[in-house]
């Protein structure tokens, strides 16, 4: 899915789920643009609606869709974790030994990749660390950038398929604009042979994130901005002081999908057959 992106000078946009409604609202646009995305759930999605529910709920959603849709774990940073994934069937997982010195985070990436390959799984690992936490919308200031050098060192020694690199962004929505290092990840780009990975995109304006995929990146991950989508519509519907749940769920799953559109459409995604009647089909938000 990456390489052929990349092939095509697209990104696949990776949304992270924490509920039903919010992967309900991911592969229904991407189905309604035919268009390929990814759902990202890992720790920080476990902790409210737990893996073995949310990971069901997800994979069926993934089998049941009318686009290719890969189910992702992000930011593992234990191997029974990610063991626990690929046994579930999940179709890629990510490894996060940003927090390691390099030489343990090319041997845990590694020992990711033996086994994930082994079970027909593609590997994410992130060198330079994404600054933020993953769930919460308060940044912090820029982490360390990833070296190219050592890009190009890490990717030959462990085997990985995707590369998350720090070039500049931040998890969460920052208060002040993020602007990318381009010409870090062109040197990145130059020595990389695999597709590369923003993390904590919701905060980089369009033209700078259309010049990172045109520079290699092929899948940019999105969590900030829907989640912010997701409470806006709750904070609606509770104003309105209804104790119909469907309507809510709706309402959430609209919403969503609409900021989901918007980035698959933003990225490259969107091949709509006009011919097609999908859309007079589709009982659920579009
Ligand atoms: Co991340
Ligand atoms: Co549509």
């Amino acid at each position: 899915m990456l390489l052929e992106a990349r092939a095509q000078a697209r990104a696949i946009p990776a949304f992270t789920s924490y509920t039903l409604e919010s992967t309900r609202a991911v592969v229904e646009a991407a189905a309604c643009l035919r268009s390929p995305v990814i759902v990202q759930a890992g720790s920080g999605s476990f902790r409210g609606s737990s893996r073995e529910m949310l990971a069901a709920a997800v994979l069926a959603a993934a089998r049941a869709a009318d686009a290719a849709v890969g189910v992702h774990l992000d930011h593992a940073t234990q191997l029974p974790e990610v063991r626990a994934c690929i046994e579930l069937g999940y179709s890629s997982v990510m490894i996060d030994g940003s927090r390691l010195d390099f030489e343990s985070n090319v041997a845990l990436s590694s020992r990711v990749v033996a086994e994930s390959h082994a079970a027909g799984v593609w590997v994410e690992a992130e060198l330079g660390a994404i600054a933020g936490d993953e769930d919460v919308s308060a940044s912090t200031g820029r982490g360390e950038l990833t070296a190219p050098w050592r890009a190009e060192e890490f990717v030959e020694r462990t085997g990985v398929d995707a590369l998350a690199v720090a070039i500049g962004t931040v998890h969460g929505i920052p208060d002040r604009p993020v602007v990318l290092d381009l010409g870090l990840l062109e040197q990145i780009r130059a020595l990389v042979p695999v597709p590369l990975v923003i993390h904590g995109a919701s905060g980089v304006d369009t033209e700078q994130l259309l010049a990172a995929v045109a520079l290699g990146v092929a899948k940019v991950n999105y969590n900030a901005e829907l989640r912010r989508a997701y409470i806006g519509a709750l904070r609606t519907a509770l104003i309105q002081d209804s104790d119909d749940v469907v309507a809510v769920q709706l309402a959430a799953v609209a919403a969503m999908a609409a900021v989901a559109r918007d980035k698959l459409l933003l990225l490259g995604g969107g091949h709509v057959d006009v011919s097609s009647n999908h859309h007079r089909d589709q009982k659920g938000p579009s």
